[in-house]
């Protein structure tokens, strides 16, 4: 798995506020065996985080983006608008399973408008920006995304390993 973690914050950009969900993202994702091929951060300009999504995307080099920030409903939070703009397809069911969860620790989940959605073969996933809203979201999708990949990439295999649990062997 080759990700690329795209922090999109106007003060970190600026200097102003060190970036530490990036790093705090790329802990977890290492810890996985996974391989963190890119890493940037830009402001909350919606062409700039375009731009990047589609640069990261097309250079085939990553299976998986996350971005995290931008996502609220602060005047300059458009991570989510980026992100349309640039998929070819939605997948929606990332964002509702993040949101499910996270309300669970937070009423302010509900704050996050988050989306995910397919660029060619590249997954694209925003997270939210704090790094411990960001891991904890990431937590929840994180044993769904091998699978995701593989189909992206599809791997002849791909159908293995769907279920949490495999069924019950009667024999
Ligand atoms: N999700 C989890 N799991 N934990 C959190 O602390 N914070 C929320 C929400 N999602 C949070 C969370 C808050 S306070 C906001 S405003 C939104 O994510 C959007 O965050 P962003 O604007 O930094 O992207």
């Amino acid at each position: 798995m080759r990700v690329g973690i795209l922090t999109v914050s106007d003060r970190s950009a600026r200097g102003e506020r060190e970036d530490r969900s990036g790093p705090a993202l790329e802990a977890m994702l290492i810890a996985q065996g996974w391989q963190v091929v890119r890493r940037a951060v830009v402001s909350d300009d919606q062409e700039r985080v375009e731009a990047t999504l589609m640069a990261w995307a097309d250079s085939a080099e990553m299976d998986l983006i996350l971005t995290t920030g931008g996502t609220g409903f602060a005047a300059r939070d458009r991570t989510p608008e980026a992100t349309l703009a640039v998929v070819d397809r939605l997948a929606p069911g990332l964002a509702e399973a993040m949101r499910s969860a996270s309300l669970r620790v937070t009423p302010h989940a509900m704050l996050s408008r988050a989306v995910a959605g397919i660029r060619g073969r590249t997954l694209i996933v925003n997270l939210p920006g704090s790094p411990r809203a960001a891991t904890e979201n990431l937590e929840v999708i994180l044993p769904a995304l091998p699978h995701a990949v593989a189909l992206l990439k599809e791997a002849p295999d791909s159908e293995a390993g769907h279920r949490w649990q495999p069924p019950h062997s009667h024999a």
